[in-house]
């Protein structure tokens, strides 16, 4: 069974896309089929953290919604190219070409086409989990992609325009009906030793954390030159993802095994 999750934040600069990409690596890490979509169509940045040139991404979703190549060129399989040794990680490409992005913006994406794409990765790639990085902020093609999943991973900083940003994400996403779980990301490390505080912004955000990541200067000094836990796997910010990552599985199985059949 396949689960769509959402890597999402109020604001920007949270750390969506070194997330989406590092969380792709853990959960094949586990053994899973993962397919990391990059959804920022106005600001795609993904393909630069695998490593990914514009040369090898020949396709991009932007092709496939106007109809110009077949869904296979646009899946990318990256598992030899990242070296992973067990699980697999395919990666969709968003144009990086100025007319193309303008283009998109104007017309959008329809929650037809999220679901479109979950499923055929679903049935003819055999994926265990959709990622789909996005735009931070809630805008019609984030909505879309909110609407086609079945979890949203929220990202936010101890901020408080971000604590305030994101529990009105979650109040939208719960009117919705859909689960939302939260991490903290580059949080102060003083802060981030306190055991309490996973439970005490749960309940300002009235959502549940499942994750505290702290800020690390190794983290920032990378500057997405790469996957980062694949260039660091004794690094405590690769085993604070791979705890958030089983987490996923965990919380994600639970609510499959709950679903009526
Ligand atoms: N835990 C962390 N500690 C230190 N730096 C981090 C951490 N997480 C992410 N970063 C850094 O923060 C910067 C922004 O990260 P990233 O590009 O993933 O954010 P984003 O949410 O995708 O941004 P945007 O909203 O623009 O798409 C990057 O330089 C990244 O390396
Ligand atoms: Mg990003």
């Amino acid at each position: 069974m396949t689960t769509t999750c959402v890597v999402h934040s109020y604001r920007g600069g949270t750390g969506k896309s070194t997330t989406t990409s590092n969380l792709s690596v853990l959960l094949a890490a586990l053994g899973k089929r993962v397919a990391a979509i990059d959804m920022d169509i106005t600001s795609p940045g993904l393909h630069v953290i695998y490593n990914v040139s514009s040369q090898m991404m020949r396709n991009t979703l932007n092709d496939y919604i106007y109809n110009r190549c077949e869904f296979s060129d646009i899946v990318m399989d990256l598992t030899n190219h990242l070296k992973l040794p067990r699980g697999a990680v395919y990666f969709l490409g968003s144009s990086m070409k100025p007319e193309e992005i303008v283009k998109v913006i104007r017309e959008g994406y329809s929650e037809k086409f999220f679901r479109h794409i979950s499923e055929k990765l679903s049935r003819e790639y055999n994926i265990d989990y959709v990622i789909f990085d996005t735009h931070p902020g809630l805008n019609e093609d984030t909505l879309l992609a909110i609407m086609s999943s079945d979890v949203s991973l929220l990202l936010m900083r101890m901020d408080k325009q971000d604590v305030t940003g994101t529990y009105i994400t979650s109040q939208i996403l719960r009117k919705f009906g859909k689960l939302s779980y939260v991490t903290l990301n580059m949080v102060p490390p003083n802060l981030a030793e306190s055991s309490d505080l996973p439970s005490e912004v749960s309940k300002i955000i009235e959502a549940p954390v499942i994750g505290v990541l702290p800020f690390y200067e190794e983290v920032l000094s990378h500057r997405s030159r790469g996957v980062f836990c694949l260039h660091h796997p004794q690094h405590p910010y690769s085993s604070q993802l791979l705890r958030v990552a089983k987490r996923v599985i965990e919380l994600t199985t639970q609510s499959q095994n709950s679903m009526p059949v």
